[in-house]
């Protein structure tokens, strides 16, 4: 199973000049790029071997002002999706049930939904035993009823494992180990499988990946890729990422 790359552009860059740029910077096969909604069309004609993610989308079609559908996704050739971001379970007040709606919409239509789960820093204070807790408690919500979806569609969920605290953008960030990442990455997987009944499942590592540690994380062979922001937007940085998962894949 190939190791992948997603690239969280978050609200980057200002224009879409910029952002073709940057996107034919980074085209890559093992890379799906995540830009804000107003430049997918854009970045997804300008790719020739990324796949296009989008950063959030809406559970249903209709009278719903100002969001975005799996379908609405589609018609932009959107292949992947992020779902509960913990910028926005924190800023937009994002709740479980709501992001379960979100990932069942999303895998329904046939994307690949890619869901974000992490404990806040308060949490692993307490130490990684409460972090799994957290965590699998966060995943038996997001996950709830998936037993409604079909097996096939049901394949094309990711987890990406990201520490709320971990992000660049959290004050005091730092990255995870990879020992507890790993020791986290293989948690959820016992909890995919036993729980969920999803074989060979992807779990991603996120929260400060840069060139100097995406080694670390990206050589575990139960790391299945990270989910990368900040140094997405860095061409020069995010290339040498991609040069290591060639040579892990
Ligand atoms: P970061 O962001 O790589 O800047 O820490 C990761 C994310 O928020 O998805």
């Amino acid at each position: 199973m190939s190791k992948i790359l997603i690239s969280n552009w978050k609200s980057n860059p200002r224009d879409p000049k910029s952002a073709v740029k940057l996107a034919k910077a980074i085209d890559k096969k093992v890379v799906v790029i995540a830009p804000p909604f107003p430049f997918l069309s854009a970045v997804g004609k300008v790719i020739k071997k990324s796949a296009l993610g989008a950063q959030d989308l809406f559970w249903a079609d209709g009278p719903f002002t100002g969001e975005v559908s799996a379908q609405d996704l589609k018609i932009l050739k959107v292949k992947y999706v992020i779902v509960g971001h913990s910028e926005r379970r924190k800023n937009l007040k994002e709740t479980d049930e709501m992001i379960n709606l979100k990932l069942k919409a999303a895998l329904q239509a046939g994307l690949k939904a890619v869901l974000c789960v992490g404990e806040p820093a308060v949490v692993r204070k307490k130490g990684i035993k409460e972090a799994k807790k957290f965590v699998k408690k966060q995943l038996t919500k997001d996950l709830e009823s998936l037993k409604t979806i079909n097996y096939k569609l049901k394949t094309n969920l990711i987890i990406a494992y990201e520490p709320v605290w971990a992000i660049s953008t959290e004050k005091g960030s730092k990255p995870d180990t990879p020992q507890d990442a790993v020791e986290m990455i293989k948690f959820i997987k016992e909890i995919l499988c036993s729980k969920f009944y999803i074989l060979n499942p992807k779990v991603l590592y996120g929260g400060s990946v840069t060139a100097k540690n995406a080694g670390e994380f990206l050589r575990e062979k139960s790391v299945d890729g990270a989910l990368i922001g900040g140094v997405s937007l860095r061409p020069l940085e995010f290339n040498r990422i991609i040069s290591n998962i060639i040579r892990q894949v």
